[in-house]
């Protein structure tokens, strides 16, 4: 049986892991204020801020997609890889807010980018999407298998949002950030991941209907149950537990510790979240970057947007360790441990 199997093997393992070819991001033109929301709901810009940090977010028009958005990335990510879309042989993407029920968004976005031929498909963590993402990715790099992997992260949110609901409305905004990954040729890159999912506080933050648990009819319209509900205390008092756990466990094993971590890359959510587990952590904050006072939460979105501008601003240099984590709903959570050795930047601005 044995010898069968080795005869049968079309490709050695080599277990070499991703390092970051490339990165985009794509944001809207629209901004909604903290302001526009006053007229909106009975809220704040001082309430909004003082909780949240957020100052404003972005939103698509209506005739645009979650998948509109993740091309944007995706075409930004590619040229800053320096390839031709045709050498990129899978698409993860990971979207909470889907265009379709089925086909997947990495599909879609597949059309959109008119690869003709590759293998596409999504991972729903949720907020934790990125995450998910990249970890699934660097494990398929790892089966040699696939050389040119395309990660997006994209999240349409304010088309799942009600936007007469104070309690959730204010935290969300638009936006989709990509990366190329290939094989890494000096070990840096991906070094480790840690997920965790605990289905149990699925109603903690959820979509009610459009599933087939409650498909959509004419009562679900009526009572905007196709909206987000969220248990808000609750999800901050995860969060801030969730930040340090996956911290400290995608370290362990890997002969690091926070003290050689040049970079934590949080989830942006809400700044006293981040702040919270930074004070946990004993982490400085200001090596916990944040810019969800400009994006609010853009869900799978906001961890890759914030690489992209750490990177097109010169904060990220090769050789940096990183720490991406996030937390969302599921629930999920985790982290990735990077040696940073990503493209060097070459110039231009995020739009
Ligand atoms: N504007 C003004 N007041 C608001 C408000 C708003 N937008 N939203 C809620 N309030 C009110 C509440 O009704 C409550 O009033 P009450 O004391 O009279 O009952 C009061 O403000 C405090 O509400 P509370 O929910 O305790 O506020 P909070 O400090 O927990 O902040 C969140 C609320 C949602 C900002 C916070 O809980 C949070 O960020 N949670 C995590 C959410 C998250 O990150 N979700 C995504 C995860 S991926």
């Amino acid at each position: 049986m044995k010898q069968i199997w080795q005869s049968d093997r079309v490709h050695e393992i080599k277990r070499v892991n991703a390092r970051f070819l490339g990165i985009g991001a794509a944001i809207p033109d629209k901004v909604v204020t903290n302001l526009d929301l006053e007229s909106m709901v009975d809220t704040s810009d001082e309430w909004i801020r003082s909780r949240t940090g957020i100052t404003e977010r972005r939103v698509v028009s209506d005739d645009s997609s979650t998948s509109d958005l993740g091309t944007e990335a995706c075409l930004a990510a590619i040229s800053s890889a320096g390839i031709d879309p045709e050498e990129i042989d899978l698409i993860i993407a990971c979207t909470s807010s889907p265009d379709m029920i089925f086909p997947s968004t990495a599909c879609m976005i597949q059309g959109k980018l008119g690869i003709p031929s590759c293998a596409a498909f999504d991972v729903m963590a949720v907020c934790t999407g990125f995450i998910y993402a990249l970890s699934v990715a660097d494990a398929m790099i790892r089966t040699d298998r696939y050389r040119k992997v395309l990660v997006v992260g994209a999240d349409a949110f304010s088309k799942l949002i009600d936007w007469t609901d104070r309690n959730t409305c204010i935290l969300f905004g638009d936006g989709a950030g990509a990366a190329v990954l290939e094989p890494s040729d000096d070990g840096g890159g991906i070094l480790n991941s840690y997920l965790k999912a605990d289905g149990s506080g699925w109603d903690q933050l959820y979509v009610p209907a459009g599933g087939t648990a409650m498909p959509a009819s004419a009562d679900t319209v009526q009572n905007k149950m196709h909206s987000v509900r969220m248990r808000g205390a609750e999800v901050f008092k995860f969060a801030v537990r969730a930040i340090p756990e996956a911290c400290t466990e995608v370290l362990r094993g890997t002969g690091h510790s926070l003290d050689d971590v040049d970079f934590i890359i949080p989830h942006q959510a809400n700044q006293r979240i981040i702040t919270s587990a930074a004070k946990k952590l004993r982490f400085p904050i200001e090596k916990m970057p944040s810019n969800l006072d400009r994006f609010g939460n853009t869900s799978t979105a906001s961890i890759p947007i914030l690489l992209d501008e750490m990177w097109r601003s010169g904060a990220l240099q090769s050789g940096q360790l990183l720490i991406t984590v996030g937390f969302g709903s599921g629930l999920t959570w985790g982290a990735n441990l990077i040696r940073w050795n990503g493209p060097k930047f070459v110039g231009g601005d995020i739009n």
